[in-house]
């Protein structure tokens, strides 16, 4: 396939079926902090498309403040039970805020009132704070709609390399390596 981004549909296609895992949509996003030092933690890809690999988060958390410095990022992924690792590098920029609104409306009432209570990455004194920062935001918004937050949306990695690992327990693994070049990608294979 000479599309990377098609076959990571398919892959990811593939990944979903029979899926043994709790989180099926777990990927691993790393970032830059403000001292040069990658750093990674576990998001949920949203979506896939030519633009990119989308995943929402808030933006004045540590990840976003990394982002709003240094826009490069990678998104790896391994699924187990299929054998694929895949490693993705390039530029995060923000979804459109209509984008952000279905991807809000999207989710459940309890997510939605999490997400409005708390500053993501912030320190706090102690667990029950965020108790106590629910239960405010239950009695505000009663059964009202919950609005997005302003601090809170999505990203697209827009890919500028995309490998493909297929696991062989030999360690004879197939690495097919992409990387683009204007609009064009260039596919070559890699030592495993
Ligand atoms: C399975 C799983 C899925 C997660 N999904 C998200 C997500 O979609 N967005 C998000 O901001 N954090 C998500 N988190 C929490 C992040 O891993 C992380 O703790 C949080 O985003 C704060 O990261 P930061 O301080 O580096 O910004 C998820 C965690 C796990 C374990």
């Amino acid at each position: 396939m000479n599309n990377p981004i098609e076959k990571f549909t398919s892959w990811w296609q593939q990944a979903l079926k029979n899926n043994p895992l709790n989180q099926p949509n777990a990927v691993c996003v790393s970032t830059i902090d403000e001292n040069g030092f990658p750093t990674g933690r576990f998001v949920d890809l949203k979506a896939v498309n030519e633009g990119g690999f989308v995943f929402c988060s808030y933006f004045d958390s540590a990840k976003g403040k990394h982002l709003e410095n240094v826009p490069n990022i990678a998104m790896t992924v391994w699924w187990d039970h299929v054998g694929y690792q895949v490693r993705i590098v390039g530029i995060a920029k923000k979804i459109s805020d209509r984008d952000a609104d279905t991807y809000w409306q999207g989710r459940s009432r309890d997510a939605q009132l999490t997400t409005t209570s708390f500053n993501q990455s912030a320190i706090i004194r102690d667990q029950s704070d965020l108790t106590e920062k629910l239960r405010i935001a239950e009695l505000r918004y009663s059964t009202n709609p919950i609005p997005r937050p302003e601090n809170w949306g999505g990203y697209c990695i827009n890919p500028i390399s995309i490998e493909f690992l297929t696991f062989a327990e030999t360690r004879l693994h197939l690495r097919e390596s992409y990387e683009r070049s204007g609009e064009q990608w260039k596919k070559q294979l890699l030592q495993p």
